[in-house]
């Protein structure tokens, strides 16, 4: 029986998450951790979707049943297929797991459906079904990172482009431990919306600013401004509740540590850190970034925050690096 493998890549958020929701621009990378997915074609009565050791059967009512669901409802594949997806990055710990999951799963459904036309854009729209059961109103940069790779620049409703960076950039990324549903860390943000405009409108145009100056420090391959653009990133997201002790404290032992700049990343109250351990020559192995990113990481494991350090690649033309975001193949 063929099997048809789809693959996506979990994101960081190095700028401009929760105010993305809102229009502002944001930064964010494809790691090289994320997410598996393999399709057959079977005679059952319904898709069904293995996911955990769990089965969830398209059109059930748990919210695997009905994101699955409205994944394969973009375009009915005319097809039963039997689908078995694990990502290799946790749950709920800011990284896109479930956007890194429904891309790998909408490239293996297109793959076993014969791929035609339109791929990308039905792949982007069958991911941003799933995830519309997850976080109601997700602005579309985790999926639009999972399915790119390098820095990509990311504005909703208007679009995403690439971001030229002469430079590969390295960092830890550690976990604080758990968070709410990203719903439900974004319809907290709402109410801060609701109750402080002004606050509010300060942070959007503080993360604006932020943004815009970080694709200038990428482009240039400027690791200390964007070390700082990170820290004020985070003094920003702290102002509106969305750090945490261990947040905090996994911050000060990196900056200790001779991090550039450390912020939260993804919807906060939990989840996981960033620390820059800097920036190298494209694909230079053994630099100092990389083993400052490696200390930081290995200082946080040691202090019970699971941690590991990554590589995001640059690239000189801000096309997408061919190694991250791979598309679907097939196995037989
Ligand atoms: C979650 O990874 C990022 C948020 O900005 C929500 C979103 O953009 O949909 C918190």
């Amino acid at each position: 029986m063929t099997a048809f493998v789809g693959r996506a890549s979990g994101k960081v958020i190095l700028f401009g998450e929760h105010a993305v929701v809102y229009g502002v621009p944001g930064v964010a990378a494809g790691i090289d951790r994320g997410a598996l997915a393999t399709a057959t074609v079977t005679g059952g009565l319904g898709s069904v979707l293995t996911l955990g050791g769990q089965r969830f059967t398209a059109g059930g009512e748990e919210d695997l049943s009905r994101a699955f669901d409205a994944l394969l409802a973009v375009e009915d594949p005319g097809l039963r297929l039997e689908v078995d997806a694990r990502a290799d990055i946790p749950p709920g710990g800011g990284l896109g797991c479930s956007a890194a999951l429904g891309v790998a799963i909408a490239r293996a459904v297109e793959a076993a459906s014969g791929g035609h036309g339109d791929v990308i854009g039905r792949v982007a729209a069958r991911a941003t079904a799933w995830e519309g059961v997850f976080h109601g109103n997700p602005s579309g940069i985790d999926t639009a990172a999972a399915i790119a790779g390098s820095f990509l620049w990311f504005e909703r409703g208007i679009g995403t482009s690439l971001i030229a960076s002469p430079a590969d950039v390295w960092i830890a990324i550690g976990y604080s431990g758990a968070s709410a549903s990203t719903k439900t860390m974004v319809e907290g943000i709402a109410r801060i919306k609701e109750k402080n405009p002004p606050l509010f409108e300060k942070f959007l145009e503080g993360v604006r600013a932020i943004s815009q100056n970080a694709k200038l420090a990428i482009d240039a391959g400027d690791a200390l401004a964007l070390g700082k653009l990170m820290d004020m990133n985070q003094m920003l997201l702290a102002g509106v509740m969305l750090s945490t002790e261990p947040i905090e404290a996994m911050i000060a032992s990196a900056r200790q540590g001779g991090a550039l700049g450390a912020k939260l990343t993804g919807s906060g109250g939990g989840g996981s850190v960033i620390a820059l351990g800097g920036m190298c020559a494209r694909g230079e192995q053994g630099s100092a970034a990389e083993a400052l990113a490696k200390r930081i990481a290995d200082s946080w494991s040691a202090a019970g925050y699971p941690s590991f350090p990554t590589r995001i690649c640059g690239s000189s033309s801000g096309k997408s690096d061919p190694r991250s975001g791979a598309p679907a193949e097939q196995k037989n």
